[in-house]
């Protein structure tokens, strides 16, 4: 079973968001598994909200189901994404919005908004990977703060590596942080 799920934003499979997730997840000690979302078929959120009339359940018919089980099973959420315009790769950006429907499924912790719904990765332990050339990290972090903030996932530490144009391989400094991470992914998710 996946008690860790790494989520890469980047297409690059070999690229340096894709390295620093696999970095993290060895050093979690926990089962893991890392999924591209360039591998999977997820549309983009209609904004329709038939999520919230619907308990949960999204109109679109894609992979996002399946991953949400996975997010939803995992003990740990790791996600992963390329600084693209200061912000998050449209990837992960899609798939986040996409998560809306987890609020509505009646699990977690109750927010006492209706139109709000649950926090369904409240028992959850976060980590955030952000690579980017050298500017704008912090900003594509805020995101994956509000996903937490708005879920619940109890986003521990992330690791923003500005890496140029060159390959994280050539930071060690990133690598070890992405290590730290992961160790503390670990302990928390115990
Ligand atoms: C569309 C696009 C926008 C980018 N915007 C920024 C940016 O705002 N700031 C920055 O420092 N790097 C930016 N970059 C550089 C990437 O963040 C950087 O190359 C990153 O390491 C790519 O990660 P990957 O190797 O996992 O694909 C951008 C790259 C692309 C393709």
């Amino acid at each position: 079973m996946t008690e860790v799920l790494g989520i890469c934003g980047s297409a690059r499979k070999k690229g340096n968001t894709a390295k620093l997730l696999e970095e993290v997840l060895r050093a979690t000690g926990m089962e893991s598994e890392l999924i591209f979302l360039s591998d999977l078929n997820v549309g983009f959120c209609l904004g329709c909200l038939s999520c919230v009339k619907n308990k949960g359940v999204c109109a679109k018919k894609d992979d996002m189901k399946a991953l949400v089980d996975k997010m939803l099973a995992a003990k740990a959420i790791v996600l992963g994404t390329p600084n693209y315009y200061y912000s998050i790769s449209g990837l992960m950006k899609n798939m986040i919005d996409r998560t809306i429907s987890t609020s509505y499924l009646g699990i977690g912790e109750y927010t006492g908004m209706d139109w709000h719904g649950w926090r369904p990765f409240v028992d959850k332990v976060g980590g955030a990977v952000i690579c980017q050339a050298a500017f704008g990290g912090e900003q594509a972090r805020g995101v994956f703060e509000c996903l937490a903030e708005y879920s619940g996932l109890n986003l521990v530490g992330s690791v923003i590596a500005s890496c140029g144009a060159q390959s994280v391989d050539d930071f060690p400094e990133y690598k070890e942080e992405a290590r730290k991470l992961g160790k503390k992914i670990g302990e928390e998710a115990k």
